[in-house]
């Protein structure tokens, strides 16, 4: 319908042979302005431009609305002929004089429409041809889908529909805007009491921690997508994710389940990690509040689509130290992208992984469990000790085997003996100049508050990165 309705519209410019372009626009001179691949100035004073070569407009009348595109691709058989640029293009064999364009210099001659390669792929193709014929014979149908197809165009990047703004926003809401029911706002008793709860029934830190990040961390500023409203984490295909450790994942909503009370599971799963975060840094002596922000819905099957959310599953997390298959792109810097998407600056993102690997918030290593990178005797604990142990002169580092340089071993310079693992995503914030800048900031001793501080301040960042509903309702 796109295609179609689009090629309803406007022409292809192929009007003379395509050795006469300028050059790249970069490359022009500078009073040309931006512009480039310019034709020969006197061919465009004839109106004869060039750009893709293939020359015609689709229909008999290009400025206007309608179902012409496909009435003239099924009236007519088509056969190969070329531009007068040379590229190869497709024409009506014996059109009616209605069914001509006007020629786009002289509108008084006509000339005969086109149909590019792709466009008759639209008839060719048994299976876009039962689409088409549809669109042929029911007009209606072509306008639905085409603005429907435009809309989601010009849209999809905008995210959920709270985000738009003017008198013009649709009232039906879309699959593809991942609809979220709109949530109640918990008491402070209800809050408090969850906390205390959720807490006391057993679940660790870092299992709590690590399903408030699984749910969160899914956001994107790119396109707006992800993130903990709806707690879609707890919906396929993120539950089974390999990066959420499923099984772990699994037993803690079952958990958060019994014990939310009128909290969304949406509010629970990040409340849960916040509270992990506040016991975690009030274990290391630290007494903080960790501020909560609640009001999400719960989104169900029925508002999601979820094929469109397997793209969104990580290959990489350097977060928790995850990488599902090595890619042609270093690790680290896949820990830099996903730290992007989440709109983290980098010291936003240095402390969030320190912090993270302290609290032992990893993904499950098939050998070594939870210590990859968990560079602290303290797991649990809201310490720098991963930054400390990181830049210690004492540990001398060495890939773990000749298998590849993913996994490192960290000995004792002295005396050889194993003390710690981890990833390249670790050792980066030693090895690269900028990222250990930010480390020795965290490591340097009596920054401890400071740590604890800026990790809760990045850890609510990321946890509220997509409420789009307070920050529109009180700023717009
Ligand atoms: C299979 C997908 C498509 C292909 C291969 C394709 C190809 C082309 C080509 C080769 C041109 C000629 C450019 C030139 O010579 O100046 C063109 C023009 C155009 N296309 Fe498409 N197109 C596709 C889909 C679409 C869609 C989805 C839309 C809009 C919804 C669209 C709207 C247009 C319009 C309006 C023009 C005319 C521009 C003008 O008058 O200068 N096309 N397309």
């Amino acid at each position: 319908a796109l295609t179609a309705g689009g090629h309803a519209f406007g022409k292809c410019h192929g009007a003379h042979p395509a050795d006469t372009f300028g050059g790249a626009p970069e490359s022009e001179d500078l009073h040309l302005m931006g512009f480039g691949w310019l034709n020969d100035e006197e061919e465009i004073a004839r109106g004869n431009i060039t750009t893709s070569g293939i020359e015609g407009a689709w229909t008999p009348n290009p400025t206007e609305w309608g179902n012409d595109y496909f009435r003239l691709l099924f009236k007519y058989d088509y056969e190969l002929v070329q531009s007068p640029a040379g590229a190869n293009q497709w024409t009506p064999i014996n059109p009616d004089p209605e069914d001509m364009a006007p020629d786009a210099r002289d509108p008084s001659k006509k000339v005969p429409t086109i149909m590019t390669t792709a466009d008759m792929a639209l008839k060719r193709d048994p299976e876009y041809r039962k689409i088409s014929e549809k669109f042929l014979n029911d007009q209606a149908a072509l306008d639905d889908a085409f603005a429907r197809a435009w809309f989601k165009l010009c849209h999809r990047d905008m995210g959920p529909k709270v985000r738009y703004l003017g008198p013009e926003v649709p009232e039906e809401t879309l699959i593809w805007q991942d609809p979220v029911p709109a949530g109640t706002t918990p008491s402070d008793a209800e809050v408090a009491r969850f906390k205390d709860a959720i807490l006391g029934s057993g679940l660790s830190v870092r299992e709590l921690v690590k399903a408030a990040w699984a749910s969160a961390s899914t956001y994107r500023n790119s396109d707006h997508r992800g993130g903990a409203n709806g707690a879609r984490v707890r919906l396929e295909p993120q539950r089974s994710w390999a990066v959420n450790d499923p099984e772990e994942l699994g037993k803690v909503l079952d958990t958060i389940e019994q014990h939310r009370g009128d909290l969304s599971m949406a509010d629970a799963i990040v409340l849960a990690g916040s509270a992990a975060v506040e016991k975690a840094a009030q274990d290391a002596g630290f007494d903080v509040t960790v501020p909560f922000m609640g009001g999400r819905g719960d989104a169900t099957e029925e508002h999601t689509d979820a094929a469109s959310f397997e793209p969104l599953e990580p290959f990489a997390d350097g977060f928790r130290n995850y990488l599902k298959t090595k890619a042609s792109v270093k690790t680290e810097e896949m820990l830099i992208d996903r730290a992007h998407l989440l709109g983290l600056s980098i010291p936003e993102m240095t402390v969030l992984v320190g912090g993270l690997r302290a609290l032992g918030a990893v993904s499950k290593h098939a050998h070594h469990g939870y210590k990859i990178g968990v560079l602290t005797e303290s797991p649990g604990k809201l310490t720098p000790d991963f930054f400390r142990n990181l830049l210690d002169m004492g540990v001398k580092w060495k890939p773990v085997d000749d298998s590849g340089d993913e996994e490192y071993v960290g000995v004792d310079r002295a005396t050889g003996e194993e003390k710690w693992r981890a990833t390249r995503t670790d050792l980066v914030f030693g090895s690269n100049s900028q990222l250990r800048a930010q480390a020795e900031v965290y490591a340097e001793s009596g920054c401890e508050g400071k740590f604890v501080c800026d990790f809760i301040s990045a850890w609510n960042k990321v946890m509220n990165a997509d409420r789009f509903d307070v920050s529109y309702a009180k700023y717009h």
